[in-house]
């Protein structure tokens, strides 16, 4: 079963922690990149090392998210192996595998319910990149 990268701050934290619970209960293997308690904190400092372990292949894919889903989503998407996609309802999530291959879904996770969430979650995790064109184009996305 795949492997997910979970990364979050402190506006995630409670929602990170829902979600791994759920992705184990489906069976997934978790990594979970911090943070690790309510206390405020800096989104980069747990998105850089998710991001390097999905870049590296130690993770298959990531699950990140903070208060807007904002601030992670741009720190992640520095990396240029990673395609870090901010969802906030589930047609985004399977547009952003299908078309995009994103391999981090990024929640907002003030602005979403927990079932909301899960429902993006779920998305996210059934829907199958289409490849093709969009393949192309994520091939131009990387500044070299
Ligand atoms: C933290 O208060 C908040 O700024 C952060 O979670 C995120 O929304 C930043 O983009």
């Amino acid at each position: 079963m795949a492997k997910i990268a979970f990364a979050g701050d402190h506006a995630g934290y409670e929602l990170k922690k829902h979600l791994m619970d759920r992705a184990v209960s489906m069976g997934y293997e978790v990594k979970d990149f911090g943070t690790f308690s309510e206390d405020s904190c800096d989104y980069p400092d747990y998105a850089h090392p998710a991001a390097e372990a999905v870049e590296s292949g130690d993770c298959d894919f990531g699950i990140a998210m903070c208060g807007t889903g904002n601030g992670i989503q741009m720190t992640l998407n520095k990396h240029q192996g990673i395609r870090a996609a901010l969802c906030w309802q589930p047609e985004l999530a399977v547009l952003a595998k299908e078309h995009n291959n994103a391999n981090i879904l990024v929640l907002p996770a003030r602005f979403i319910t927990r079932e909301m969430a899960d429902k993006i979650m779920d998305a996210y995790l059934e829907a199958k990149f289409e490849g093709g064109r969009h393949q192309r184009r994520i091939d131009k996305i990387p500044v070299k």
